[in-house]
């Protein structure tokens, strides 16, 4: 597809602009980010759609735009520590984390503070932040253009599957935001862990890109709250990421009207998509979301009546890929 282009596909005028992740394509982004304006880009982890965090009419757009219930707080990202500091006050076991880990998939939730400007649309009227620094070099020139905090949730309608290409925005939002940031497919392909101090422990509020196991080397303690299931933040509804079709969990091979999603090989005659041949959890956790909008347009198309899962070891980034296969398989 020609980038810088407008996508208009029901030639209503309505346009979403498709800009080139380029130093032209971010200065158009980063000028109407500023101007109040709605405009995903893309993260390692998702392509986030992004609004300046200080414009409470900006902030709102995000709402109308995704279908979002209100009491469900945003991330506002920052290109560099120093900014997340001047935002909330991080305890020292969150500025150990940060030392660590950002740039990166990590998002940690800690108290606001006071006089930073943060639109209360962000945090739904909570008295924490959730803050992040993503390392995707885009996402760092745009935040670095735009010079300030910009709320992002994932670039998706409320409920459906995350994005983790520019293609996926446009199939979700186009006509309901100014313009995307395409730079090809995310590495990481499910969003940040999500960390808060709770006393003097760390308590894990979503499984994410970064790895538990990572987190609690750093820490040298285990979170609180990563058995599996029990997680929580405000946005942590049952029934998330769904595809239109049924999900099958834990299924050792499709029936005959399923089409199937493997991990580390197919069954044989099954039709479908591996999520990494090989076995490798970083692989699978990249090619999660693709695979989910793949398979549940062939869904559509063939009429299959499910899609069948393969387990996945519910270790390292399999914890959330499990997590977004159980919300996606809820009704
Ligand atoms: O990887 C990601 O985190 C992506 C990219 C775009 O950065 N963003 C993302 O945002 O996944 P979203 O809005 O889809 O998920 C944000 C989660 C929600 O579950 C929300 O409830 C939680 O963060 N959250 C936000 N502020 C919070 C707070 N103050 N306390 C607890 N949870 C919070
Ligand atoms: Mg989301």
């Amino acid at each position: 597809m020609t980038k810088n282009s407008a996508y208009d596909p029901n030639g209503k005028g309505d346009a979403t602009i498709r800009l080139a992740a380029d130093a032209a394509g971010l200065a158009v982004a980063a000028d109407l980010l500023r101007a109040g304006q709605l405009v995903a880009f893309p993260t390692e982890t998702v392509y986030g759609l992004g609004a300046d965090a200080q414009n409470g009419e900006a902030v709102a757009g995000i709402y109308a735009a995704k279908g979002r219930p209100r009491f469900n707080p945003l991330i506002a990202h920052v290109d560099c520590a120093e900014a997340a500091d001047r935002l909330a006050v991080l305890p020292p076991a969150l500025e150990r984390l940060a030392e660590a880990f950002w740039p990166g998939p990590l998002t940690l939730v800690a108290p606001l503070r006071p006089g930073a400007g943060i639109s209360d649309l962000v945090t739904a009227g909570l008295p924490t932040l959730a803050l992040r620094v993503p390392a995707h070099p885009v996402a760092q020139a745009l935040l670095r253009a735009v010079g300030g905090p910009v709320a992002a949730p994932s670039a998706n309608p409320s409920g459906r599957i995350s994005p983790t290409t520019a293609d996926h925005v446009l199939a979700g939002l186009a006509g309901r935001i100014a313009a995307v940031v395409d730079s090809g497919p995310c590495a990481v392909g499910v969003e940040s862990t999500i960390v808060a101090s709770e006393g003097e422990g760390l308590r894990l509020l979503r499984a994410g890109g970064l790895a538990a196991e990572e987190i609690e080397a750093v820490a040298g303690a285990q979170l609180l709250g990563a058995e599996p299931g029990k997680i929580t933040a405000p946005g942590q509804l049952a029934s998330h990421y769904a595809p239109e079709a049924r999900l099958r969990l834990a299924a050792a091979r499709p029936d005959a009207d399923e089409l199937f999603l493997g991990f580390g090989g197919m069954p044989e005659g099954a039709e479908g998509l591996d999520l990494s041949p090989t076995g490798d959890l970083r692989e699978a956790a990249a090619a999660l979301f693709g695979h989910l909008h793949r398979l549940d347009a062939m869904a559509a198309k063939t009429g299959a009546r499910a899609i069948a899962v393969a387990s996945v070891p519910e270790r390292d980034l399999g914890v959330a890929i499990n997590d977004r296969l159980r919300r996606a398989a809820h009704r």
